[in-house]
């Protein structure tokens, strides 16, 4: 007998953003996704993340902050691209937010944002088990400090990403995935680890990325 659970993970797909539309999870559907989001591993129980929930007109609202931080970080901006910046949260019914806060402690930042994008992917996950379409964004505005400060965000506060959610009007064709020759080393005292993934990027060059 197939395991549903492993189809669906190895089909997944993220959905255009342009593609997501009504309806979005209900009040009840959205509690159990972001139940779901919360069950990620997490050293030292910190819980170092949180949500922020953006749905019918605050969509809009949140509008005239990604419009300030745009005109504040781009000077000269024509209005009509303001005006677009500011519809960013509209391209879907529902756009959630995942902040990964550092809580102080003895486990590290790293493993505490480690913890902040399997919230995100679980998120997405919870969303796609119940139908609906997802797609994991950053852009501009989550590296945008006029933005974080307008949202109320500190130095602690970084964000993960915002997932969009929508019913999806088509399912995007997959894209290619790596080579697990590449990417996988079946270590032992005589093999090292020669499988680093190289030729899917170059390595060192942007580092430390931004944002980080
Ligand atoms: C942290 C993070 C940030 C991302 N930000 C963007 C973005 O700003 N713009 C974009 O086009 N794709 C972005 N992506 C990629 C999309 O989520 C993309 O749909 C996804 O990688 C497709 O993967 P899938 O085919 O496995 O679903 C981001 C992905 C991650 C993990």
């Amino acid at each position: 007998m197939q395991n549903a659970l492993l189809e669906f993970l190895k089909s997944r797909r993220s959905s255009k953003v342009t593609s997501l539309s009504e309806p979005a999870p209900n009040a009840e559907q959205l509690a159990e996704i972001l139940t779901i989001a919360a069950r990620v591993p997490d050293h030292g129980k910190y819980h170092p993340w949180y949500f922020i929930v953006f749905e019918g007109d605050a969509r809009a609202e949140v509008g005239a902050h990604l419009r300030t931080a745009y005109a504040a970080e781009n000077p000269d901006t024509a209005p009509a691209k303001l005006d677009l910046e500011g519809e960013r949260f509209l391209r879907a019914p529902m756009v959630i937010a995942v902040v990964s806060r550092i809580r102080e402690g003895k486990n590290s930042e790293w493993e505490q944002i480690l913890s902040a994008g399997a919230a995100c992917y679980n998120l997405c996950l919870a969303a796609n088990a119940m139908g609906y379409g997802t797609n994991w964004l950053t852009e501009w505005y989550a590296y945008s400090p006029t933005f974080k400060n307008l949202m109320g965000l500190d130095e602690q506060d970084r964000f993960a990403g915002f997932i969009y959610i929508g019913t999806a009007s088509e399912k995007q064709e997959d894209r290619e995935r790596p080579d697990l020759t590449k990417i996988v080393t079946h270590w032992s005292e005589k093999s090292p680890v020669l499988n680093k993934g190289e030729g899917y990027g170059q390595v060192g060059k942007g580092f430390p990325a931004k944002g980080f």
